[in-house]
């Protein structure tokens, strides 16, 4: 069977307008700007207005990669949306997503895996597309976890923000597309990250109401995190044939400065080849690989045919890694890179 390679031709985002400092938080919290800042390096986040949810975000960054990508919802073949707080348990956001879209009776898929649920969200999307199965797919990552914050719980208040990412992944020619990925998972580490109520082992009653909140042990997930990023770094590298100097450009999990960092530093890659922006959007866990992809596409950090490294962890607990070559022909990159050529 021939496989097809899959293109990045467009990309998009959507955070909400309301800025939330650490020092707002430190209002309601007991915490500070300073202990975020030094422990995580957040610096600001942003949250949802009442009138928005993880659909609305969903389609605003949809509608922006497809717009990038010069195409309408009627020319996809398949949406996967990954991300763990849909607006309910059941229907699946996906097909809200789809509607929404005015997308046609395609597949549309909700990808429940935490904050790594982009990265399996893109592998996936590519085995579709590598098969022949489908052309063109769009891949979103959304959430909305500041209504799952448990008021003055400062291990998790500081830590999250919401917002949303997509990219549209279509058949090419080309060779690139995901060289190489990891897709990892250790239930055994489940506690570690819980909402414990709400889906059928414990059904919201006014007892449970408290558990329908996140709960996170973050010493254990700092370890689990240092110990993971690197490790599934590697091993894509390993099964791409490259080494950390073929990458170009790291785009890790957005949940903490000190973890991206220690990734980095064990990988040896510097400084200028991180792309790093938690300092203002916090975790927003399954959105945060997209939006640094976006903000990076939008910032000129990234070159047609460049090689990308991104690596997520998460609740599960899960992990995942890819290598991501990008397309020399990507019309929506050339405008980018016209227009930095322009301002120079
Ligand atoms: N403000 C002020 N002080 C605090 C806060 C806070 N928000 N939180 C904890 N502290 C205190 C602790 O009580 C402790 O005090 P003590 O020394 O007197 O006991 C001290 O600060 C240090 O606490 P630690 O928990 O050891 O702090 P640490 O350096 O580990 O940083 C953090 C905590 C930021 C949560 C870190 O462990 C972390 O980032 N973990 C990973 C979390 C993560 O990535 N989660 C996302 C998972 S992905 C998903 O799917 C949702």
């Amino acid at each position: 069977m021939t496989l097809h390679s899959a293109s990045i031709i467009g990309w998009g985002k959507y955070v909400p307008a309301n800025v939330v400092t650490n020092d707002d938080i430190a209002r309601y919290v007991d915490t500070s700007d300073e202990w975020i800042r030094t422990r995580s390096g957040i610096r600001e986040r942003r949250f949802v207005s009442d009138d928005e949810t993880t659909a609305t975000m969903s389609v605003a960054a949809a509608r922006a990669a497809l717009d990038k990508a010069g195409l309408t919802a009627a020319d996809l073949d398949l949406i996967l949306v990954a991300t763990s707080s849909p607006d309910h348990l059941t229907p699946p956001i996906s097909s809200q997503v789809q509607e929404a879209l005015g997308a046609q009776h395609i597949g549309a898929m909700q990808i429940v895996v935490g904050c790594t649920g982009f990265v399996y969200s893109l592998v996936t999307a590519q085995q579709f597309i590598a098969t022949g199965a489908y052309e063109t797919v769009l891949v979103i990552g959304a959430e909305l976890i500041s209504r799952w914050l448990k008021p003055h719980d400062r291990s998790t208040y500081v830590l999250f923000g919401d917002g949303a990412g997509a990219v549209v992944m279509q058949a090419t020619d080309e060779p690139c597309g995901v060289l190489s990925h990891v897709l990892g998972s250790d239930g055994s580490g489940a506690e570690h990250i819980i909402v414990p109520a709400g889906g059928v082992a414990m059904v919201p009653t006014h007892e449970t109401v408290d558990q329908v909140l996140i709960r996170m042990n973050g010493r254990e997930v700092f370890k689990f995190a240092t110990r993971v990023m690197g490790e599934a770094l590697q091993q894509a590298l390993d099964r791409a044939g490259l080494t950390t100097d073929d990458i170009d450009l790291f785009i890790p999990h957005q949940a903490n400065l000190r973890i991206i960092e220690y990734a980095a530093k064990q990988a040896g890659l510097p400084r200028e080849k991180v792309m790093v922006n938690v300092d203002r959007y916090g975790n927003t866990s399954a959105a945060s690989v997209p939006l640094a992809l976006c903000e990076a596409f939008d910032q000129g950090r990234i070159k047609a045919g460049d090689t990308l490294a991104m690596v997520a962890f998460g609740a599960g607990l899960t992990w995942a890694s890819a290598i991501v070559k990008l397309g020399v022909t990507i019309p929506a990159l050339g405008q980018v890179e016209a227009a930095a050529a322009g301002e120079a």
